[in-house]
């Protein structure tokens, strides 16, 4: 199973500072959601601010015992959620959470801030 959690406070650099506006994480969360509904072994959360706060809207992509991945700089839609989840199910395919770049669906590319190796063993790269 793998996770992709989505920050739900992220707001884009452009409306940042406009506070009375709905918060871009929300409606990331919806998408991805949505995206999400009858693809196995992909689940979807929410949560509060993963500090990437300058480049929302972000998600992290995680699964027990595999290397989680954190990208950022999404717009909110089913362009980006598409994209998202058809990476986190050849994350949950893969026995590392590795997925080789030319599998890489073309929305995510440019994306990622960040790659954490798992708590219990560093997989082979
Ligand atoms: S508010 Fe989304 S990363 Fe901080």
């Amino acid at each position: 199973m793998t996770t992709i959690t989505v920050c739900t406070t992220c707001r884009q650099p452009a409306l940042r500072d406009d506070k009375t506006r709905t918060p871009c994480g929300e409606a990331m969360l919806a998408a991805v959601s949505a995206a999400a509904e009858a693809v196995p072994d992909v689940s979807v959360r929410g949560t509060a601010c993963l500090m990437g706060c300058e480049h929302g809207c972000n998600v992290a992509i995680s699964g027990a015992g595999k290397l989680t991945y954190v990208l950022g700089a999404f717009a909110p839609g089913a362009e980006a959620a598409e994209a998202l989840v058809e990476y986190a199910a050849k994350h949950a395919a893969s026995a590392s959470g590795t997925v080789p770049y030319r599998e890489w669906p073309q929305g995510v590319k440019g994306h990622f801030t960040a790659r954490v190796p798992p708590l219990d063993g560093l997989p082979e790269l």
